[in-house]
């Protein structure tokens, strides 16, 4: 990511701002995703490609692997607050070495250990003891998910305080609006709420953490199987509370990544086969659903969606709250993972619009939480990227580029679908566009207010508009199954309410200026610039705005005429 950097230059007004500013930039690159940042100042500087700063870089296939591999060291443990934190941490490492630790709080304190090898895990399961209850009893599956019992407890307030709680859940909105309204500049704004949105490094741990528990149990079929995050818990994009989608990853097992002795005699499996490789998902997920609900401690609410066109299993996970997805055989959505991933790592503009018009959307209830007939953040992610791709010149590259830049290792066809494309972040050569962050919000909010919705077609793999192929009232084309719309369930509502919520926006930005207005000392600030933004918007005002633009736009034909007249 801090190759990125060199190509953003910050649109600020003064030297303080430019200070703060650059902090914050700094304290943001540091709470990303888990690539490893190396953000100085100096980095910030003008005119450098991607290819002179990829130091540090890592590509997501390699965050994944030190991610899970650190998971698979870790366990996750319930205790009470009356738990005296120090003599807790010492008899932990009466197991081995522990790398780090954090604690949160969901329903009672928790703790995420990760040990320094996997050894010392053993050892501590190897002491841990089943519980007792007298009138139930337990499935003896053990798990890495344990309760501190007996341990040394102290009442004293002091020693409770010990425990720093990492949050897992955005801050609440009215708080978020005073914070951004606290800033100096809509850039300033776009970049805090980034900052406070984003997974923090402790939320993205316990992510594969879950993961990695989960994967415990659907070992007990597939001892080889990984279960590995995918979606906006890992593609950069991932707010705080966002669902956890995980896939079952069974390619060590299938064959599809093992090669065939040329000569000789080889053993081979004797293996069931079903009809097709839908029915093995099927099959497949159905059996670790039933794993999960009987023998998954901590998971609850079980739900198999197995006749979906991809076929899920949902559940929670008590112990972190996460709403888990599980899936098997979705390597298409692993490699919109990877892209998305990339596409965040190009320019930190990318993540700071996308934040900002996910968030934008939220508060305004264009996406929910459920899925339905409305706008997705995936779709709404696909629509900042074709924006930043249609700019002059373009932030970032078309997909087809991407693909044209790819070498021999990156070549990937998954069920004849093209879904190549580079993965060395050091061969992309960017544009030197400079527009702002509040600049960029401004042209959004114009650019979709009078996009040709009925007739055209959102397309990252050109970066240019395409004659819609389907007569839905939105068609944004999936990057690589690219005869599939990823907005087929928008209905014409829901559109016409996003086009009507961009209009307002961009009217909001022009007549309630982009300027901090003065505020009286220890009031609470009123909401400004990107702030103001956020404030749940009404269909009667959308309403009542439209009449009041239709109005202005009167006005301005009647001077014109009124001028003709007199001239
Ligand atoms: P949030 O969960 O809302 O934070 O975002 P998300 O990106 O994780 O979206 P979601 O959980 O709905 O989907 C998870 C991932 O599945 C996405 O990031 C995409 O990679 C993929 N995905 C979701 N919807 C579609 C779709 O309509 N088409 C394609 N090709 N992939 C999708
Ligand atoms: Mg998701």
């Amino acid at each position: 990511m801090a190759s990125t950097l060199a190509v953003f230059r910050l649109h600020m007004k003064g030297r303080g701002s430019l200070v703060k500013c650059l902090r914050k930039v700094h304290t943001f690159l540091h709470r990303s995703i888990g690539t490893n940042v190396a953000a100085h100042g100096e980095e910030l500087r003008k005119d450098k490609t991607v290819s002179e700063e990829k130091r540090g870089w890592k590509p997501l296939h390699a965050v994944e692997a030190e991610r899970q591999e650190q998971a698979d060291r870790s366990v996750l443990i319930s205790f009470q607050t009356r738990t005296d934190k120090q003599t807790f941490l010492k008899y932990l490492s009466k197991h081995g070495p522990v790398n780090k630790y954090f604690f949160y709080e969901n329903n009672g304190p928790y703790a995420v250990v990760e040990f320094e090898s996997r050894e010392s895990v053993a050892s501590l399961l190897k002491g841990a003891a089943i519980t007792s209850i007298n009138d139930e009893s337990v499935v003896p599956f053990k798990s890495r998910l344990l309760s501190v019992k007996g341990l040394g407890s102290s009442n004293s307030p002091k020693q409770q305080k010990g425990y720093n709680y990492q949050p897992l859940n955005p801050i609440p909105m009215n708080e978020l609006l005073q914070r951004l309204s606290r800033e100096n500049s809509i850039d300033q704004q776009m970049i805090l709420l980034t900052d406070l949105h984003q997974l923090t490094d402790e939320n993205s741990r316990l992510r594969y953490l879950v993961c990695s528990l989960v994967k415990d149990v659907a070992a007990a079929y597939f001892p080889e199987c990984t279960i590995k995050p995918f979606g906006s818990s890992v593609n950069g994009f991932g707010k705080m509370g966002c669902d956890l989608d995980m896939i079952l990853d069974l390619d060590g097992i299938t064959g599809r990544n093992t090669m065939m002795p040329r000569s000789g005699l080889f053993f081979e499996y004797q293996m069931k086969s079903a009809s097709s490789e839908r029915a093995v998902t099927q099959n497949i997920l159905s059996v670790i659903a039933a794993s999960v609900e009987q023998f998954g401690a901590g998971c609850v609410a079980v739900q198999k969606i197995l006749k979906a066109r991809c076929p899920l299993v949902k559940f929670t996970h008590q112990p972190s709250g996460f709403q888990c997805d599980l899936t098997a055989n979705n390597r298409m959505a692993l490699k919109s993972t990877e892209l998305l991933y990339l596409y965040g790592e190009l320019d930190p503009r990318v993540r700071f619009l996308v934040f900002s018009v996910r968030c934008w959307a939220r508060s305004q209830s264009i996406t929910k939480s459920v899925s339905g007939t409305w706008i997705t953040n995936f779709s709404l992610t696909v629509m900042v990227l074709f924006f930043l791709q249609k700019r002059n010149p373009s932030i970032i590259p078309t997909l087809d580029h991407l693909r044209d830049l790819a070498g021999p290792a990156d070549k990937n066809v998954i069920e004849g679908n093209d879904c190549t494309f580079v993965s060395d972040i050091s061969k992309i050569q960017l544009q030197s566009n400079t527009e702002t962050l509040e600049q960029l919000l401004r042209e959004f909010f114009l650019f979709y207010s009078t996009f040709s919705f009925m007739n055209e077609s959102i397309n990252i793999r050109k970066g240019k508009e395409q004659n819609k192929p389907e007569p839905t009232p939105m068609h944004i084309q999936n990057p690589f199954e690219t005869s599939l719309n990823v907005s087929k369930n928008v209905n014409a509502a829901q559109l016409e309410r996003f086009v009507a919520l961009c209009q307002e926006s961009a009217w909001l930005l022009e007549h309630k200026g982009t300027l901090k207005p003065e505020h009286v000392g220890g009031s609470i600030p009123q909401p400004w610039g990107f702030a103001n933004l956020l404030v749940p918007t009404r269909n009667a005002q959308i309403m009542s705005r439209k009449k009041r633009r239709q109005e202005d736009h009167n006005g301005i034909i009647k001077v014109l005429l009124d001028s003709l007249k007199h001239s």
